[in-house]
């Protein structure tokens, strides 16, 4: 009998590691979006500083993620997926040090611009890697996986604000994520270069070298060979591309749209702001950050909700019901601060419709409108088109970021989550209209059917 493994298993296994590594990416992100909520109210003690610095500190970092997302674009084309990545561990690290040791304000603000290059390069580089290098069959779950570990960063973040602020240790809150970044800058040397990306530069024995270790079976690879090679064929690139064609500048359309869906579900208000959101409440500042805690497990736990599912039900039908129960949710929410919140159980029940409204999120718009931006572009246009979406991810963000408090003061609690409430609806509709469901299609197929110029709902299935 033979015991040993198949090539095929073997690869496998080489396959999930090569995309946990990158996925890895994700923590980091996570952990910088995290952050930031339990470290500002120190920072503004220390420095002696107004609220308008303190937005300028928080938002350096949403400034610089857009910025570096647009360098990634070039350079993840130049240098390759790897090295980007490389590049984006190095600058973490660089960035959360920079942080920790901050003398002013301005260094602060600075160094959160370096923290923010290097999110913005992961952010681009990861979910491009993982769509390339995953078959098709685990793509949709794999790009989860590189949310999972987006919301674990968030989690992770949050416990350790919780920790030390009971010594207001905001510099050790903001440095010591450099050592997650030293981790991922080590595990980063051991992935494979991206076989699309060996393509597009004309290495195709590497490309094939890398494919035998992903695949595991001469068959697929040869096919997936060929089927670069075809794509290839076609001679436009990046802004080239767009603007001469049109089918490639609704790709693009289409991944700045779901990004800016994804953005007004209204998620980065609760993650900036869930203590002030449990404070209208009437909680005290203990239960706040207990609650936040909360917040950050759910959104971990519901994540795995999307991992077992994507590649089953598809992508689509995952956001209708994650749209509606963060539709639901909100509109409780606001419902609930619209009547006054009295009494234990009627606070409880509030808190319990936020978590629910994360747990819509964490379904569906927060794993799935990743995947589907990384799958919706063509090949010669991937680079521009994820860079295109995923700067648009961070201009919402830092929108998101910028106008929650504002929006509290000008409309009022209730108004402004039955305005997310509102929007979630309306997401509803541009997911069923705009939105090809992409479950178990190559993403060949959907670069054929985009190119003979398909209706967006239909390059899928
Ligand atoms: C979003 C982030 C968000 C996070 C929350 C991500 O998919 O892009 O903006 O903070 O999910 O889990």
């Amino acid at each position: 009998m033979n015991t040993s493994e198949s090539p095929q298993a073997v690869a496998r296994t080489t396959v999930i590691f090569t995309c946990i590594l990158a996925a890895l990416a994700g923590l980091m992100f996570g952990l910088d979006i995290g952050v930031i909520s339990g470290a500002t109210q120190f920072i503004q003690k220390d420095f002696n500083i107004d609220d308008h610095t303190v937005e300028w500190i928080v938002s350096a970092m949403m400034l610089g993620a857009a910025i570096g997302a647009l360098g990634a674009a070039w350079m993840s084309s130049a240098l390759g997926r790897k090295k980007s990545l490389i590049a984006g561990a190095v600058l973490f690290v660089l960035g959360s040090l920079l942080c920790a040791f901050a003398w002013s304000p301005i260094t602060l603000i600075l160094a959160r611009i370096v923290l923010g290059l290097a999110i913005g390069i992961a952010t681009f580089t990861a979910p491009l890697y993982l769509a390339e290098v995953a078959p098709e069959k685990i793509r949709g779950s794999m790009i989860s996986l590189y949310q999972l570990m987006i919301t674990t960063g968030i989690l992770v973040a949050f416990l350790s604000d919780l920790a030390f602020s009971a010594a207001g240790a905001w510099r050790w809150m903001l440095g010591i994520i450099a050592i997650p970044g030293v981790l991922f800058l080590f595990g980063v040397f051991f992935l494979p270069d991206s076989p699309r990306w060996l393509m597009m530069r004309g290495r195709k024995p590497d490309a094939i070298k890398v494919l035998k270790r992903l695949r595991g079976d001469d068959g697929i690879v040869d096919h997936e060979i060929a089927d670069i090679e075809e794509q290839l064929k076609q001679p436009q690139l990046g802004w080239h591309l767009f603007q001469q064609n049109k089918n490639f500048r609704r790709s693009v359309g289409l991944g700045v749209l779901l990004q800016l869906m994804q953005q007004f579900t209204g998620m980065n208000v609760v993650m900036y702001y869930a203590p002030k959101i449990f404070q209208t409440m009437g909680y005290d500042t203990h239960a706040q950050l207990w609650f936040t805690a909360i917040v950050g497990l759910t959104n971990v736990l519901a994540t795995f909700i999307a991992i077992g599912f994507v590649d089953r039900l598809g992508r689509k039908p995952m956001l209708y019901a994650g749209f509606v129960v963060m539709a639901l949710g909100l509109g409780v929410v606001g419902a609930m601060m619209h009547m006054g919140i009295n009494g234990k159980g009627e606070q409880y029940f509030t808190v319990g419709m936020l978590l629910l409204f994360i747990v819509g999120f964490a379904m569906s718009a927060g794993p799935l409108i990743w995947t589907l931006c990384s799958e919706v572009q063509p090949l010669k246009g991937r680079d521009f088109g994820i860079g295109a979406s995923t700067f648009t991810n961070w201009v919402g963000n830092y929108i998101v970021g910028l106008t929650f408090l504002s929006l509290l003061n000008g409309i009022g609690n209730a108004n402004t989550f039955w305005l997310y409430a509102a929007l979630n609806v309306i997401f509803i509709g541009l997911t069923f209209w705009l939105v090809p469901e992409t479950k178990g299609v190559t993403l060949e197929q959907i670069e054929t059917r985009l190119m003979a110029g398909k209706p967006l709902r239909a390059i899928g299935r």
